[in-house]
């Protein structure tokens, strides 16, 4: 078996094959700290609640963090900022192995195949993502995988263009980050991310409107959808503000890049825009629009959306695990077969 993680800034998922059915398995990416004194003891031994205990405080972690925090009248708190590890979050690396343990599982057997995603170095800051790549990498590795990093954009490339060749832009609208990543023949030729997402969005709308960050969120996630005729001065208004402009800075970014990459002038590639923030209604057709107006130096062959955009990531590593683990065992079969031939 083989298996795919995404280690995302709101999401944790894992994906694995079972049959023909690829079975996701996600956790909120988040966590709450409560005194262990107000917690009932049989709150936290309901089996299903991630936790971990420390002294006198119990960290509740994953989906239930923000139950924990609502009964609590407690902050959530996030492992991840802007698309890695939080430097700010002294707890990070505890809850998310917390949390990474139980979306992926112990390993099948010694040496199991995982690709977990990491994104690209952002182009707009200057943060570095090595470190938490590295970190990822050692504790998967302390649990018995044999782990891989897959930049998140190469495994949009992977999840959503397979019946292409490999060959396109897959693009991951995210919460801390959005990744970009052109790719010809499985070989990434561009990548780079933006140290902007849905979490950006929120905070402008949440600023603009003088509303806290949290319901801003919690409307965006709802019901709103892209169409620009409602709510002139209200969130969503706000929304579809900052909305426009990530897209429009993102697609800057883009023909920036491949300007200086130098990318081949003849190709014809498809575009697939895929994660959380590329859900409401209307974002494919605004992504269309915008990248049709700009100055794209080759040929673009369509835009589609993924269908299922919180787990293209996860699945993308999926297929690279399969994929790196049946050229291994092909190779392990000729290798037998030379050895009978002797
Ligand atoms: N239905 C929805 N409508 C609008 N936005 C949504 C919806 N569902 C999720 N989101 C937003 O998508 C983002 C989370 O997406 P995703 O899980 O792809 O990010 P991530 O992988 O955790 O982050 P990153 O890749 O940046 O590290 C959040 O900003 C969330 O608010
Ligand atoms: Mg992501």
């Amino acid at each position: 078996m083989a298996k795919g993680l995404d280690v995302g800034t709101m999401n944790i998922l894992s994906a694995q094959q079972d049959g023909n059915d690829t079975v996701f398995v996600q956790q909120r990416n988040s966590f709450v700290e409560i005194d262990y004194s107000d917690m009932a003891e049989q709150m936290l031994s309901r089996s299903e609640v991630l936790h971990i205990r420390k002294d006198d405080k119990v960290y509740v972690v994953g989906d239930d963090a923000l139950n924990f925090a609502n009964i609590f009248n407690r902050e959530t708190r996030r492992p991840m900022q802007d698309g890695i590890l939080s430097s700010d979050e002294k707890s990070a690396i505890p809850m998310m192995k917390l949390i990474i343990e139980q979306v992926i599982g112990e390993p099948d057997r010694p040496g199991e195949k995982l690709y977990f995603s990491t994104p690209a170095d952002p182009i707009d800051t200057d943060l570095s993502t090595l470190y938490h790549q590295k970190t990822i990498e050692s504790f998967l590795g302390d649990m018995g995988y044999d782990a891989e990093p897959i930049n998140e954009g190469m495994a949009v490339v992977y999840s959503e263009l397979a019946d292409n060749s490999f060959t396109g832009l897959g693009i991951s609208f995210g919460a801390g980050m959005t990744n970009v990543c052109l790719s010809y023949y499985a070989v990434p030729v561009m990548k780079f991310s933006v140290a902007r997402g849905g979490d950006w969005i929120d905070e402008q709308a949440a600023q603009a409107t003088g509303t806290p960050v949290d319901k801003v969120t919690s409307i965006k996630e709802e019901d709103f959808e892209l169409d620009f005729e409602t709510d002139v001065g209200g969130v969503e208004g706000a929304l579809s503000i900052y909305y426009e402009n990530l897209l429009d800075y993102v697609i800057d970014l883009i023909v920036e890049e491949v300007d200086e990459e130098d990318v081949e002038e003849g190709l014809d590639v498809p575009v697939v825009v895929t994660g959380g923030t590329s859900s409401p209604d209307g974002f494919e057709a605004l992504f269309r629009d915008h990248l049709e107006d700009a100055n794209i130096p080759f040929s673009i062959s369509g835009v589609s959306h993924a269908d299922e955009p919180l787990y293209s990531v996860a699945r993308g590593g999926l297929v690279a695990a399969r994929s790196d683990e049946q050229e291994a065992e092909s190779a392990d079969a000729e290798g037998e077969a030379a050895a009978a031939d002797e």
